[in-house]
């Protein structure tokens, strides 16, 4: 993928009334959301929409279309289906849900090219479709190209509403744009300039929370955003690399393993973040104007265990690790060596807390330990009640920290929240995405 680092020029082509009145528009849209078998009291079976947020996502596009008298084609993948026969990851009870609860009259047609596409455009009266999943075909994910035309026939325009599929060199969402003028939606728009915003003028400081499990997908991300940042702060299983880059002893602690292709050329994920480390050591921030920093911070302090699953908090320990101590020793005096670091220490949420609170725009992907459990949760719900009280401009991402701060119940507290994974990581390491470079207004 091509680097893409001036953002600020990533303007997208917007539909204007005159592009879409009267016409039919192909909306790609993401509708891969979880979905549930409810049984009720007599045993029969019901799919329900367990999180609609992103077919909420894509309303905007979908009422402006239809106010000007367009007939909107609705087209999306649901998981990863092997075959047609998955039918399990039909997306027709997505349509049931959107009639259902949405107010919206969509007709769901049982297959997304061909002549039913036709026969319904021809015939029905409805104006808002949704065609079955693309991934029943394996010519959408190897963006073929008869495919993408035929995708493409009895539509006018193109509109692409799934930003986080725009990672993916997909028919519906490269292949197609060959054969119609192609737009963004509101949504996608949205979520585009609102990276691209602070990534090329954020109100500084900019402050990055990176955490989580998986370092491997944060790669690129963290070392391009380290580059922007007036400072990076570290927690969750991600800090574990950092820690041992440092030369600490993070003894059974989660780091992640380098996949076989990188360990082959001799690269993990320790060595990554020693790079790191070194790469920012001479850059300082000067916090109020006096206090000079490193520009990369992991945490000072941590909470361990033996056990993730650990429910008993006298079990656990809190390791100062900016000074030489013996909690780390076991009853005998002989290092212990299963502990586990699921959480950041006290000290480090309180510096973690003051530096937030002093920036104008904070970006946090990744929770700071393993908050599930009650007694590991304490670092995230704390980082997050800075964020969201900071008074800068927040935007959270990640599927992980949306399910933390949904449980605090702080989700409205943020000025964005973006629920794309994988496209949105591949935009903030600076990639041109194969689905905006279509969209873009040059
Ligand atoms: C997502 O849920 O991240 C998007 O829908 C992309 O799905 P994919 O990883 O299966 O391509």
């Amino acid at each position: 993928m091509k680097m893409y680092d001036n953002l600020k020029l990533m303007k997208l082509k917007l539909p204007k009334i005159s592009d879409i009145k009267n016409k039919t528009v192909f909306v790609r849209v993401d509708y891969n959301v979880p979905l549930e078998t409810e049984v009720d009291a007599v045993g029969n079976k019901k799919v329900v929409v367990v999180n609609d947020e992103r077919i909420k996502a894509s309303l905007e596009t979908i009422n402006f279309l239809l106010k000007h008298d367009a007939t909107v084609v609705l087209a999306s993948h649901l998981g990863r289906p092997e075959s047609s026969s998955d039918l399990h990851l039909s997306l027709e009870p997505v349509a049931k849900y959107m009639r259902e609860n949405l107010s919206l009259p969509v007709q769901f047609i049982n297959a997304c090219i061909g002549e039913k596409i036709e026969k319904a455009l021809n015939e029905s009266e409805s104006k808002i479709f949704l065609l079955e999943n693309l991934r029943f075909h394996k010519e959408e994910e190897e963006n073929d190209a008869v495919f993408s035309k035929t995708l493409a026939q009895h539509m006018d325009i193109y509109i692409n509403e799934a930003f986080s599929t725009t990672h993916r060199s997909h028919a519906s969402i490269v292949g197609i744009t060959k054969h119609l003028p192609a737009f963004a939606g509101f949504a996608l728009e949205k979520e585009v300039s609102t990276f691209a915003k602070m990534m090329s003028e954020p109100k500084r400081p900019l402050v990055i929370v990176l955490g989580g499990a998986k370092i491997s997908d944060k790669v690129g991300a963290i070392e391009h955003l380290a580059k922007i940042a007036d400072i990076v702060l570290v927690g969750g299983a991600v800090a574990n690399s950092f820690l041992k880059a440092d030369g600490f002893n993070t003894y059974k602690s989660y780091i992640e393993d380098a996949p076989v292709d990188l360990k082959k050329k001799n690269i993990n994920y320790v060595d990554f973040a020693y790079s790191l480390i070194e790469k920012h050591k001479t850059e300082k921030m000067l916090m109020n104007g006096y206090i000079p920093m490193d520009k990369i911070l992991y945490p000072i302090d941590v909470v361990a265990a033996h056990s993730l699953e650990e429910t008993n908090s006298e079990k656990t320990i809190i390791i100062d690790l900016t000074v030489e101590n013996d909690s780390t020793l076991d009853g005998a005096g002989k290092i212990n060596k299963k502990l586990l670091y699921l959480d950041i220490g006290p000290k480090t949420i309180k510096l973690y807390q003051k530096i937030i609170e002093q920036a104008n725009t904070v970006f946090w992907n990744g929770p700071m330990g393993v908050w599930e459990n009650p007694i590991f949760t304490k670092g995230t719900r704390k980082i997050a009640a800075a964020v969201a009280l900071s008074g800068a401009e927040t935007i959270i991402g990640g599927g992980d920290t949306i399910g933390a701060v949904n449980h605090f119940g702080l989700e409205k507290q943020f000025s964005y929240v973006s629920a794309a994974g994988g496209a949105a990581l591949d935009l903030l390491s600076g990639k041109m995405l194969p689905g905006i470079k279509p969209i873009l207004d040059d």
